[in-house]
């Protein structure tokens, strides 16, 4: 420790340091190192201890949780008031509970004047690359206070010849789209004011040093299914400060004597390896998320683009059998199978299956889907509401709204209020209640509307009400988990409007996009696994051209997309021929092969989709099978002008003296590795599985 620290603490990963340090004057916690291990032995790369005319030391140096007493010009994560609207709360050291083997560290700050006290909590999770850091605050004083901003951390990343930003935007169905910004000096900021993480943007971003793209990586992202939001801003001295956490999109939140909140947790993560290297990392730590449920999930069928809203039994059993003859595992019913549910304008919080379409009854139904050997799955809704519906007249005031103010309907529908106790009571409990009724071991769970009205009716005071939403919904998930163990769920918003750390740890699956439109998907499916593992990947074979990208692919090209993740398929398969079938079965089959390489893998995106050369590489854990997944990005309905050599994918994580197999094909690792495995496109030949097996 130097002469000027009072403390230092490190948390170690599997590759990582994370060094923190407390300055003699106690007032914050430093960054003093985040790399590989070791690279905290040596000056700091972000201290700074220059001069700072005409600002404050806080706002040049790299405080980890800075109030706006702090950082008051260059942008604090935490802003109170005090009731008579003062603000510049500033804290003191008054503890630290360190547990290096636990990969824990504990650090307490308090205010002396306003009793506000906050624990930095920091953890990293065993054998991962990843610091996962929250905020515990209580008010300990006497008098009430108001968060104005309530950000959960800050990042410190040295970028000394400027910051190279990675992110994800989208809209619905054009979800995941990787870009870059190149930030010399200013603030970028992304984030989501819809009470949920939303198609807009992803709550992830990776920061690189401009000069280094390929190496050092450091990742955020916000484990929040609510509004969110990340800055990065790049000060004149080089270094990247990443806030991120809530945002308080529904203005501040009260803090009454007494109370305490416990802020979002938001995950670092570090790679040297660039922002392939990142993916791993988070892959990792997703899987260490989804813990003993991380196993291949089902190929499944959903009937949604077959037969819309148009759904009875006997649409769902012709599907059903011929699903089953294809070897799909799971039958899931997708919108429309409930009372009332004729189209979008009616149905939702009436969960009653409708009689009509089922006129045997609905267990008879599932039985009949169950006797083909499939599990059965349902597509529910529960947070919202029609206003058509028996729920809606029952209790009008459950939704969210504004006194006085004219409610505001998207997809006509209406967003009922989670976060009172009897809603959170009707949703788990309608959800609950159709799992031990029914045959069920499959839920897509969507959501189609963001949240308008931020108001209680009948309510009096503040609620904090994105956090009220998002407690309640994740604690549903935790029970319905608890209780029933075998069910997968999938979570969806309107595709990918939900997909965020803390759903990775409830949600089995994700629906990334209503887009499944083979080029389109492609660019959907390379910026989603930046972010995410690929069990969390649900991905369906459509009908081509399909209803959004006309650019046509093969069949195969489609399959081998699908099978990036979890496969699935969407078509109306009754207007399959016996070829397109028999052509299906087959890539089930092999999809039945690989899934186990797929889920468990270690994943290399090889070039992407704007490259001629565009893969996965997955490379089982005992590294001695490695699939590919390969597909023709540019044009294939017509021969090209000349000959020409096949495009090379170099493949990564291969022992360069091993020799691995493909059919009477033999490669060494350095092959592979330096020249790349070919794969040659010809107008019908779009698209390729490989897989290798080391000799
Ligand atoms: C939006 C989802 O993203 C679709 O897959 C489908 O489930 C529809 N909702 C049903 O309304």
């Amino acid at each position: 420790m130097s002469g000027a620290e009072h403390g230092r603490w490190t948390l170690r990963g599997a590759h990582t340091e994370y060094t923190v340090t407390l300055p003699a004057h106690g007032r914050w916690l430093e960054l003093h190192a985040w790399g590989p291990h070791g690279v905290g032995e040596g000056p700091s790369p972000v201290a700074y201890d220059g001069p700072v005319p005409f600002l404050t030391a806080g706002d040049a140096a790299p405080v980890e949780y800075a109030t706006d007493a702090d950082r008051p010009f260059t942008g604090a994560d935490l802003v109170v008031e005090t009731e008579s609207g003062n603000r510049r709360v500033g804290f003191g050291f008054v503890e630290a509970a360190h547990d290096p083997d636990g990969g824990a560290l504990a650090v307490t700050f308090a205010d002396p004047v306003t009793g506000l006290r906050a624990v930095l909590r920091y953890a990293v999770p065993a054998g991962t690359d990843v610091v996962r850091r929250w905020v515990e605050l209580t008010n300990t004083g006497t008098g009430p206070l108001r968060l104005v901003r309530a950000g959960s951390a800050g990042f410190c990343v040295p970028t000394p010849h400027g910051a190279l930003l990675s992110h994800q935007w989208g809209q619905w169905a054009q979800e995941f789209q990787l870009d870059h910004v190149d930030l010399g000096h200013g603030a970028f900021t992304i984030g989501s004011s819809q009470g949920v993480p939303g198609h807009l943007h992803v709550p992830w971003l990776a920061v690189r040093d401009r000069a280094e793209p390929d190496g050092s990586t450091w990742g955020v992202s916000v484990a929040w299914t609510g509004s969110w939001e990340i800055t990065a801003e790049r000060d004149t001295g080089g270094l990247t400060r990443v806030r991120a956490g809530r945002r308080l999109a529904d203005g501040p939140l009260e803090l009454p004597a007494g109370a305490e909140l416990t802020l979002p947790e938001v995950a670092g993560a570090y790679s040297t390896d660039g922002l392939d290297g990142l993916a791993r990392v988070w892959h990792r730590y997703q899987r260490l998320l989804a813990g003993e449920r991380l196993t291949p999930r089902p190929v499944l069928y959903n009937s949604w683009e077959a037969t819309y809203f148009d759904v009875d039994a006997d649409s769902q059993l012709a599907l059903a059998r011929i699903a089953a003859d294809l070897g799909v595992e799971t039958f899931v019913v997708d919108d429309g199978w409930f009372l009332g549910r004729v189209d979008d304008t009616t149905g939702l919080g009436d969960w009653t299956p409708d009689p009509a379409g089922f006129p045997d009854g609905f267990d008879a139904f599932i039985a009949e889907v169950r006797g083909l050997g499939l599990r059965f799955g349902l597509w529910v809704e529960p947070e919202c509401v029609s206003p058509r519906s028996r729920l809606y007249a029952e209790h009008p005031d459950w939704v969210y709204a504004v006194e006085g103010r004219p409610l505001t309907p998207i997809r006509n529908q209406y967003l009922l209020d989670l976060g009172r106790p009897e809603v959170a009571e009707f949703v788990h409990g309608t959800i609950d209640g159709l799992l031990r009724r029914y045959d069920i071991g499959y839920l897509k769970w969507d959501f189609n509307r963001p949240r308008t009205e931020p108001g209680r009716a009948g309510g009096e005071k503040p609620v904090d009400l994105d956090g009220a939403h998002v407690a309640n919904l994740h604690r549903i998930y935790e029970r319905l988990r608890r209780d029933h163990p075998e069910v997968l769920i999938e979570s969806c918003a309107g595709g990918g409007g939900r997909t965020d750390l803390a759903m990775a740890a409830r949600a089995d699956i994700f629906w990334p996009s209503d887009n499944t439109a083979p080029l389109d998907r492609l660019a959907i499916q390379h910026g989603f696994l930046h972010a995410n593992a690929p069990h969390l990947l649900s991905s369906w074979v459509t009908d081509a051209p399909g209803i959004f990208d006309p650019r046509p692919r093969s069949l195969a090209f489609r399959f081998v997309l699908a099978m990036a993740g979890v496969l699935g398929i969407g078509a109306d398969i009754r207007h399959w021929t016996p070829e397109q079938r028999a052509e299906a079965a087959g890539w089930i089959a092999r999809y039945k092969e690989i899934r186990e390489v797929v889920t468990h893998g270690e994943v290399h995106l090889v070039g992407g989709p704007d490259q001629a050369r565009c893969a996965v590489q997955y490379t089982s854990p005992d590294r001695r099978t490695v699939v590919v997944l390969a597909w023709h990005t540019g044009r294939s309905d017509g021969p090209g002008l000349l000959p020409s050599r096949p495009v090379r994918l170099p493949l990564r994580g291969l022992d360069a003296d091993g020799t691995y197999r493909h059919g009477d094909r033999r490669y060494s690792g350095a092959h592979l590795t330096a020249v790349g495995l070919p794969v040659g496109w010809t107008p019908t030949h779009d698209a390729d599985l490989v897989v290798l097996h080391r000799a």
